[in-house]
């Protein structure tokens, strides 16, 4: 029987492999200026670090966590987001001792046992950065900016810009005590997940999808009216700056984030032609996951991206790039007699920085011409035992449809010109 790959997983295969290398490439180019460094973190982490980062109570940590033992009968996780761990990593190496603010970017797959579907898998891929160390409202506004650079850059439009406050532990708790004084008397009338969401993470109901749920909460008393002065005045710094940056956002009162950490500003970027799993990006403030994590108070910034999304969009938008994965050459061989010389002009082509195909099999003319039109070559190159002979071979601009015959010295040179 034959294999597939699991259920949520996908293979990125050379033709798609390109835009991501593309993506990518846009990407880390937007980190540079704003000067964040690159961390790479281990794909699994110790199970508690999540359990702690996160929040016990979360859907991540609940039931979406990849947790195994190892040989040793530790209890490893892979990890499903990036933040804990680059946390751990910026502690574990006293990075806050190098420099006042460190900021780091990461790229990578993470792993959740989520339902697969359109736009939700078991193992995505993450671009994010965390800022650790810095409390201004400034950094606030210019990671959410950052965040909407990156997509402007990738021609990307139409996606919003969502905006909140989850305000900090003391503003949150008066908030939490009026939500519940809102929703207990009505909590019969609220979906089962809900139910158990009002016990332990009440919050959660607030980005609830159901009907009922949003009907309910619709009345419920808004966050923003609980924030203390701090966070009051945090917010308003924040999208006082964006203003003045020209970022184009929403308030959304009922944004909360499914994750435990966040402190203050939350955000998500969302694009609605991507159905119900539309948010292609997301993150916040989190001012107290260094200590929980076992560090001294040091506050907290940062998104992450769906990279999987992000392509989804693109294509939705018909702003994909036209890349090639072509070879600039393919060289035809004609007969056993030239198989050695051709090789060495294949690898001569390619110590010169030419991409280039070789046939290795001796099929008939035909045939490589084929190949060579199948696989887009932009040059075909012919070595026969004539062209053996006078130290020459044929070239063909496969476009132009015109060929030659080349002396071998002047071979590089030819063909840089051909390609412009
Ligand atoms: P998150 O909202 O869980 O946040 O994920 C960020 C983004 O990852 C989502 O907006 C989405 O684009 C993508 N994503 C999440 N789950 C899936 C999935 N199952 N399939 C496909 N794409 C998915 C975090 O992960 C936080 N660590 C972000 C952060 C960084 N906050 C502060 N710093």
């Amino acid at each position: 029987m034959k294999i597939n790959a699991p259920k949520g997983t996908q293979d990125i295969l050379p033709e798609q492999a390109l835009i991501w290398q593309w993506v990518e490439k846009q990407v880390r180019e937007v980190f540079r200026v704003y000067n964040y460094g690159e961390v790479r973190t281990p794909i699994f982490e110790h199970t508690e670090l999540f359990a702690r980062g996160i929040g016990e109570t979360t859907d991540i940590v609940e039931k979406e966590m990849y947790t195994f033992l190892d040989q040793g009968g530790r209890s490893i996780t892979l990890r499903p987001e990036g933040t804990a761990s680059v946390v751990r990593a910026f502690l574990e190496h006293n990075l806050a001792a190098k420099t006042g603010v460190t900021k780091l970017f990461y790229f990578g797959p993470m792993f959740r046992q989520e339902k697969p579907q359109a736009g939700r898998f078991r193992q995505f891929h993450q671009f994010g950065v965390e800022v650790l160390g810095e409390n201004s409202p400034l950094i606030d506004a210019e990671v959410i900016a950052m965040a909407t650079e990156i997509y402007r850059r990738l021609g990307l439009d139409a996606l919003e810009v969502r905006l909140n406050s989850v305000g900090c532990p003391v503003c949150r708790a008066n908030y939490r005590q009026a939500l519940l004084d809102h929703l207990t008397p009505r909590s019969g009338e609220l979906c089962a997940s809900c139910q158990r969401r009002l016990v332990q993470n009440p919050l959660r109901v607030l980005d609830c999808k159901s009907p009922v749920c949003q009907g309910i909460t619709a009345e419920a008393p808004q966050l923003d009216q609980y924030l203390c002065e701090d966070c009051a005045s945090h917010f308003a710094a924040v999208r006082r700056y964006l203003d003045a940056m020209g970022v184009v956002y929403m308030i959304d009162s009922r944004l909360v984030r499914g994750l435990d950490y966040y402190t203050k500003t939350v955000f998500e970027v969302v694009y609605q032609g991507l159905g119900a799993q539309n948010a292609v990006c997301g993150g916040g403030r989190y001012d107290g996951l260094v200590q929980q994590c076992g560090g001294p108070p040091t506050p907290g910034i940062g998104f992450a991206a769906g990279v999987e999304r992000l392509i989804i969009t693109l294509e939705k938008q018909g702003k994909l790039p036209e890349l090639s994965g072509a070879p600039q050459v393919y060289l035809s061989v004609l007969g056993d007699a030239p198989k050695l010389k051709a090789f060495e002009i294949a690898q001569n082509l390619r110590a010169q920085g030419i991409r280039t195909e070789l046939e290795y099999a001796g099929r008939s003319l035909k045939a490589q011409m084929k190949t060579a039109d199948k696989l887009n070559a932009a040059l075909v190159l012919i070595l026969g035992e004539d062209e053996l002979a006078r130290e020459t071979i044929v070239l063909r601009n496969m476009k132009k449809g015109e060929q030659r015959e080349v002396p071998w010295r002047e071979l590089v040179t030819v063909i840089q010109e051909e390609l412009g």
